[in-house]
C-alpha cells in the first residue's frame, strides 16, 4: 500500500470515527479524548496514514514521559491491512519516542489479539506478563509487551 505517514490532525478524527467500534469495541475511543489526545503535544505523538487521494488508511499514537513510552493505539482500516501500514507507523512511533529520550517502550493488547501480538512481536517487543481482567469489564486478559529502544 503507498501510504504516506503524516502527524493526525483533527480531521483525521472524522475519518476514523467510522471504524473506532468495530475495531476497539468497549475500548473505542471518542472524538472528543481524540481531540484531548491531540492537543497534549507535550506527552503525545499521533500519525496516520494516508493513501495517494489522501483517504485514511491508519492512526496511531504513543505517549512519552521522562525515558518511557507507551503506544496507545494502533489501528488500520480493513482494506488496507497486510501492506506494513502499521509498521511503519509504529516505527515512527518509536523513533520519535527515541528522539524525546525514551529509553524503554511498553504496551498493552488482548490476549486475543493474534494479528497485534504478531505485529508488536516483529516489531521486537517481548511479552513480560498479563493484566488480568484489563479488557471488556473484566472479560479478557492483557499481555503486558516491552522494547528496549536502541540509540536512547
Ligand atoms: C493489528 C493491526 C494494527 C495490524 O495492521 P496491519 O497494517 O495489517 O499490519 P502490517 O501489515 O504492518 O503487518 C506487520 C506484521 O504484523 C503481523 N500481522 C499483521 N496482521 C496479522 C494477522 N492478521 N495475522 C498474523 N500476523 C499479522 C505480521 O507479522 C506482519 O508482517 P508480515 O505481513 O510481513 O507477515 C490491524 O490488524 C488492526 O488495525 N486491527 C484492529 C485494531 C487493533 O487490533 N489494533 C491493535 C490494538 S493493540
Amino acid at each position: 500500500m503507498n501510504a504516506t505517514i503524516v502527524a493526525m490532525r483533527r480531521s483525521h478524527i472524522d475519518a476514523l470515527m467510522p471504524y473506532e467500534h468495530d475495531m476497539f469495541g468497549t475500548e473505542a475511543w471518542s472524538r472528543g479524548s481524540y481531540r484531548a489526545e491531540l492537543v497534549d503535544t507535550r506527552t503525545r505523538h499521533y500519525v496516520a496514514a494516508e493513501g495517494p487521494d489522501g483517504e485514511l488508511l491508519g492512526w496511531a499514537g504513543v505517549m512519552v514521559i521522562a525515558d518511557t513510552a507507551q503506544i496507545l493505539t494502533v489501528g488500520v482500516v480493513p482494506t488496507a491491512r497486510r501492506t506494513g501500514v502499521a509498521r511503519r507507523m509504529v516505527d515512527d512511533l518509536l523513533a520519535e519516542a527515541v528522539r524525546r529520550g525514551a529509553r524503554e517502550a511498553f504496551l498493552e493488547v488482548r490476549v486475543d489479539n493474534l494479528a497485534a501480538r504478531e505485529l508488536y512481536t516483529s516489531e521486537g517487543f517481548t511479552e513480560l506478563g498479563l493484566r488480568r481482567g484489563y479488557y471488556d469489564g473484566g472479560r479478557v486478559d492483557a499481555v503486558t509487551m516491552r522494547k528496549e529502544l536502541v540509540g536512547s
